[in-house]
This record gives structure tokens, C-alpha cells and sequence, in this order.
């Protein structure tokens, strides 16, 4: 072990600082994943917070060995024992921290219910803690509680830590005036005009806010729904009515009032979806465990009469963006190119082509679903209510995740995830 001097030596001064400002910078970016929309972007950010948690954990690693094998400076005289001992222990908190966020954010990746990859700056494939991605699913979820919570604990604990560790730091240069910032910053004079203490109290701020200007792919803006002409209801009455008397081509209209030989001549209505009694979602498997995912963001145009089932016509449009399976890792990463690919693909499109009646209140509407770039055909089953002018369906469609290319690469293998995926709903809508 080395003698203790004035000062840390370049390499302890150097883990410090950039252990310092990378912390501060996965505080800043821990906020802003709190505040992301699920998506890309939120992908991206998961991604960059795991690759720095890392590398924070490995600098770590070093620090502790430098620290284990070398004296650290004397405090001054001046300092009361009980002061030497709350810094003390404030470092060695400190080296419990810098261990202990890398590791609960581990264990807590390790025992999400998805297996979401850790690509260390997109480049050095991670692994996830040893046997933890294997345990019995209610063990694995009552970890990742214990992981996300003791995460958060820790980054409260942090930024309570930094507060004290900084008002001390100021307490010795500018009142007490003595030598303890220069044991860290190289050079250091005692007092208000060194740069050196205005430069570190300028950058936290400057780091921590740093963290909003990280990059991420803006989700595209849902391409413009193009409105469906809706033919017009032609109702026409035995009896003569003022519109068919209004100053029309006569011929035209007395051919119409004459021809039909029911009273009633029906064209498919528009129906309007209440979106918030509404669910659009799926269900699927993942390594045995069942996962219930629901799009938040999507809209449906209807016509629909039961009497013109060939008039009538289904177009459903999806955000794929926002999606929720009860699982945050996963949330994140279904947007990513590796699923959905919103970034090229924000929107899933059902379109019918053909809408029949099977029996009774059953139905079934064959069409395409335009997914991930790829077109393929869909029938889609439902059961239909209707009652005076509100309607309620219930219906799946089953499809081949494969033949969208929902899941590249390792994704793409059907062990863990079935290739077949059940699109479920339930509407409830109203006529226009
Ligand atoms: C950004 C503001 C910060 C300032 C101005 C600052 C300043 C200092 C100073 C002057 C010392 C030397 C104290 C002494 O000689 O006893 C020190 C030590 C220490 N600092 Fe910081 N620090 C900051 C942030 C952090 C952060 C974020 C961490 C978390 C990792 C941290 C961890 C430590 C540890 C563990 C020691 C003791 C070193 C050892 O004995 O191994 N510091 N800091």
C-alpha cells in the first residue's frame, strides 16, 4: 500500500471525476425515462442507461482496487473526529452506490419477464445475470420488484448522498478554508476565486440536464387517416316528401320514388367507436408465461348494416407505438426494429374486403392487414350486438407474427414465442 499525500493520485482523481459526471448523467436520463413516451425513443434510452450503468460498474471495480491498495490523503487537523468519520462513511456509502445502482439495474433487467437484450453501446452484446432469466416466473417477478425498487432507492440515496458530499466540499473551501478540494481537484487554491470549484458546480447542472439532449428517433407522426366517403342512405318514402318535390330533373326522382319495391333501400350506417370503452390488443406467449398487450392509440372507421353486408366495410388503424403488456422492459423494446419498427412502420392497417354473416350474431370480415411494410391476409371473427343505435363486437383474428417479420433475428425462432399471435377486441360503438 502506498503512503498517504496532499492530494489523490491522478488515477483516483480521474475514476472520480468521470465516475462523478457519468453518475449524474444516468440520474438526469433516469428522470427522462420516467418522462418518455413508450416507443423507439424509449428503447434507445433504455439502452444507453444499461451501456453506462455498466461501464460505471466496471470504473467502479478499478476504483475500489486502487482504493483497497492505496493511502488516501489526510484530512487537516482542524477537521473534529466526528467529521472525519461522517466523511468516511459518505465514501464508503458512495462506493455502495456506485456498486449498487449498476447491480439492481442488473438484477432487475435479469428478471424482467421479457429477455430484452443489453447491447453495450449498440455494439458489445451484455449478459443477464446468471441463472435468474430461468427461475419460476413469480419468483422472477417478485425480483424484479425488489430490483426496481432498491434502483430507485438508491438513485434518492444518491442524489441525498451528492447534496452533502457537495455542501461539504464548499463548506471547507469557502468558510473553513482549507485544503480537502484540492485532495481532488488537481491544483486547487482555497477560496471563491478558484475556477476549478465554479467549473465542477457549473457542470452538475450542465450534466444532469445534458441527459434530455440524447437523441432518440422521433416517432413519426400517424400518416393522415383518409376519411371514407360514406355513400349516401337513400330512404325512400311511398309518400311523396318535400325534398322530392324540391325542383330536381323530375324524371329522376319518380323513378326513384317508384322503383324499390321495399320501402326501404338500406346502405351501410357509420358507426362511431367509443375508443374509451374500446380495447384493441393481442395475446401471446412468452417462454410459457401468457402476455395480454393493448394498443393505447388507435381508431376505427365502420359501416355496417346488417341488410348491405357488401356495402359494408372495416378499416382499423394502429399506432404501434403505444403499446402496453404489463412489462416495461418489453414496452420499450416492441417499437425497436427488431418488432414493430415504428420508426419505418408507426401504423398497423386492417382493411375488409369481404364481410359475411356465419350464423345468428356471427360474423366474419376477410381483409389485409398492412404490418411492418408487409401486406398479408387476415380473417377476423366477431360476435355482434345491436340495440337501437349502440353496437358492441367481440371478435379475434389469428395471425403469423413471421409473416410480418415481428421478431428478427433471434426473435424470429418460435420457442419462446409462438409464430402464431391472437388479435383480440372489443368494440362498442354508436350510430352516427
Ligand atoms: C460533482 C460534485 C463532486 C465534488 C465537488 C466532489 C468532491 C470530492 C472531493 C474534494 C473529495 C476528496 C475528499 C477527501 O479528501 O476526503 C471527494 C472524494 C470522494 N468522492 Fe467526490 N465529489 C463529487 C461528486 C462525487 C460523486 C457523484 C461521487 C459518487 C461516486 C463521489 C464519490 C467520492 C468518493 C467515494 C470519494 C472518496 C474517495 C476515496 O477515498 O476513495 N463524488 N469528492
Amino acid at each position: 500500500m502506498s503512503t498517504a499525500s496532499s492530494r489523490y493520485t491522478n488515477t483516483a482523481v480521474f475514476l472520480h471525476w468521470l465516475i462523478a459526471l457519468a453518475i449524474i448523467f444516468q440520474l438526469g436520463l433516469g428522470w427522462r425515462m420516467g418522462d418518455e413516451p413508450k416507443g423507439a425513443g424509449l428503447y434507445v434510452l433504455f439502452q444507453l442507461h444499461k451501456s453506462i450503468g455498466f461501464t460505471i460498474l466496471l470504473l467502479s471495480v478499478l476504483r475500489l482496487l486502487w482504493r483497497l491498495t492505496h493511502k488516501v490523503p489526510i484530512l487537516p487537523n482542524t477537521m473534529p473526529q466526528w467529521e472525519k468519520t461522517a466523511a468516511s462513511l459518505a465514501h464508503w456509502a458512495f462506493y455502495g452506490i456506485m456498486f449498487g445502482l449498476p447491480l439492481t439495474g442488473w438484477l432487475l433487467v435479469s428478471a424482467s419477464s421479457t429477455n430484452i437484450p443489453t447491447v453495450l453501446f449498440g455494439v458489445v452484446p451484455f449478459p443477464h445475470l446468471p441463472f435468474i432469466p430461468h427461475l419460476a416466473t413469480d419468483i422472477k417477478s417478485q425480483l424484479h420488484e425488489l430490483g426496481e425498487l432498491s434502483h430507485s432507492l438508491l438513485a434518492l440515496g444518491t442524489m441525498t448522498l451528492l447534496a452533502l458530499h457537495l455542501g461539504a466540499v464548499l463548506k471547507h473551501q469557502l468558510w473553513v478554508k482549507d485544503n480537502v478540494f484540492s485532495h481532488m481537484a488537481v491544483g486547487a487554491k482555497t477560496g471563491w476565486a478558484e475556477w476549478r470549484l465554479w467549473l465542477i458546480l457549473a457542470l452538475v447542472p450542465a450534466v444532469f440536464a445534458s441527459a434530455w439532449l440524447y437523441p432518440t428517433p422521433k416517432p413519426k407522426k400517424p400518416q393522415p387517416i383518409t376519411m371514407q366517403i360514406t355513400p349516401p342512405v337513400l330512404e325512400y318514402s311511398t309518400e311523396s316528401s318535400t325534398e322530392s318535390q324540391s325542383p330536381q330533373p323530375s324524371t329522376n326522382i319518380q323513378q326513384a320514388t317508384i322503383e324499390p319495391s321495399s320501402a326501404q333501400v338500406v346502405a351501410p350506417i357509420v358507426w362511431q367507436v367509443n375508443l374509451k370503452q374500446s380495447q384493441l390488443g393481442f395475446t401471446t406467449s412468452w417462454s410459457g408465461e401468457a402476455v395480454l398487450g393493448q394498443f393505447d392509440d388507435w381508431q376505427a372507421d365502420i359501416m355496417f348494416a346488417e341488410q348491405a353486408l357488401d356495402k359494408s366495410s372495416i378499416k382499423v388503424m394502429v399506432n404501434l407505438a403505444q403499446v402496453s403488456t404489463g412489462d416495461e422492459q418489453r414496452d420499450a423494446a416492441l417499437p425497436s426494429t427488431d418488432w414493430f419498427d415504428t420508426e419505418h412502420f408507426p401504423q398497423a392497417v386492417f382493411k375488409s374486403t369481404n364481410i359475411k354473416r356465419v350464423s345468428n350474431n356471427s360474423y366474419q370480415a376477410q381483409g389485409t392487414l398492412q404490418l411492418r411494410g408487409k401486406v398479408q391476409p387476415v380473417v377476423l371473427d366477431f360476435n355482434l350486438n345491436i340495440k337501437a343505435n349502440k353496437a358492441t363486437a367481440q371478435g379475434s383474428a389469428s395471425l403469423s407474427r413471421i409473416a410480418f417479420g415481428v421478431g428478427q433475428g433471434e426473435w424470429a425462432a418460435t420457442d419462446s414465442i409462438p409464430a402464431l399471435v391472437k388479435v383480440v377486441f372489443n368494440l362498442h360503438a354508436t350510430k352516427k
